[in-house]
């Protein structure tokens, strides 16, 4: 009998696994320890300011539901969104996490050969879909991790179907104002598919923020806008997120999504935390104080981070970082290790509420005294 991967088409037999933030429970496990050790997960950018009180009441509201189907069409958070987002709702796909929105544009768009290209560093799904479909991940290298627009509009030939522009860029938090996306736009000039994945948007507080939704809105076809309900409202836990494209792209994904992928308890919570104004206003003020934090203890220690516009910091400890991430593990701070992006010596942090990024700090001084 043949190996079992021979049965496994070839091009899939390499593809790397995404490496998700360790959850609190695994370290436990790992470390042996109870619930009297704090542990605090810095690793997965998910919102400390918690889940948006209107979204709890929504899904005790649908308790007494749960056997039924939820609504396929996600009519009403769809018909909501189009409603702010100045959109038909066929303008528009929800999946399971913005995640899903992704793998479906992959889908829909790549063939063996294409090119798809992407900053480096970069959020760590692009250049996986690439592999899935035995494409080519261009990974464009950002000066001073910022995305370099000029090199990746060079980049750009026949083969070319999808740019993936995170902005804020995930791992480096840096960010494209919006005069820097529309000379983009203008280079690109229709020729691919430019994926503006906003995920982190609502944290955005630039003097000339980039709103990707108006270009979709203005009717510039090549444009799809991403968003997700896992960070501002803190939803990261029940999975929905969101594109916004032109209708036609929109009709394929929508034929392409797995039934059902987003439940009945996510479409309820994430429509309620729509109008939870004082929980995401919340949120980001924690987000936003929290980057000064960041700014001043990272130079206090004589490290460096770019300027962030998301809810994390992309530090460089100008050495290797996996000691240091190891041992800071060991003291119950979970931060995601530079290595799985290519940057043997960063780590990227979360940012939260004001004690835990003390803790945070006041953990990294006493492992770097140690370490020496
Ligand atoms: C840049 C970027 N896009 C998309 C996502 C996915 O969001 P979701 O949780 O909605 O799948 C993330 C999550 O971390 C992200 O960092």
């Amino acid at each position: 009998m043949a190996g079992i991967a021979d049965f496994v088409r070839p091009h899939l037999r390499a593809v790397r696994p995404y490496v998700p933030g360790k959850p609190i429970a695994e370290l436990r496990r790992e470390l042996g320890v109870g619930p009297d050790m704090r542990i605090v997960k810095l690793a997965s950018n998910e919102n400390t300011a918690g889940t948006s009180p209107l979204a709890k009441q929504a899904i005790l509201e649908q308790l007494d539901r749960l056997w039924l189907y939820p609504e396929d069409s996600v009519f009403y958070l769809k018909r909501r969104l189009a409603e702010d987002h100045g959109v038909p709702p066929e303008w528009i796909v929800v999946g399971n996490g913005a995640v899903e929105v992704i793998y479906l544009l992959a889908q829909a768009l790549l063939d063996p050969g294409d090119k798809a290209i992407m900053g480096r560093p970069g959020f760590m799904i692009y250049p996986i879909m690439a592999q899935m479909y035995a494409a080519e991940a261009v990974q464009v290298e950002h000066p001073e991790h910022r995305h370099d627009l000029r090199a990746m509009a060079a980049a750009i030939d026949e083969r070319t179907k999808i740019v993936w522009i995170d902005n804020p860029n995930n791992p480096a938090g840096t960010y494209l104002s919006r005069r820097e996306i529309e000379w983009f736009l203008g280079e690109v000039d229709g020729r691919a598919i430019v994926v503006l994945d906003e995920a982190y948007h609502h944290f955005v507080d630039h003097p000339d923020p980039c709103d990707g939704l108006r270009y979709v809105r203005e009717g510039v076809p090549n444009v799809v806008v991403l968003r997700t309900f896992s960070k501002i409202v803190g939803l990261a836990g029940l999975r929905v997120g969101y594109g916004v494209m032109h209708p036609e792209l929109a009709r394929v994904l929508g034929s392409l999504r797995v039934k059902f992928s987003v439940n009945a308890l996510a479409q309820a919570a994430a429509l309620a935390a729509l109008d939870d104004h004082e929980h995401i206003r919340r949120a980001r003020e924690q987000v936003i104080a929290g980057r000064r934090f960041f700014e001043e203890h990272t130079r206090r220690l004589g490290l460096s981070m770019p300027p962030t516009q998301g809810n994390f910091a992309w530090i460089d400890f100008g050495r290797d970082a996996r000691p240091i991430c190891e041992a800071l593990m060991r003291e119950g701070v979970i931060v995601r290790p530079g290595w799985i992006f290519g940057f043997p010596d960063h780590a990227r942090v979360s940012i939260s509420n004001e004690d835990d990024n003390r803790f945070f700090f006041d953990r990294l001084e006493r492992v770097l005294a140690r370490l020496g």
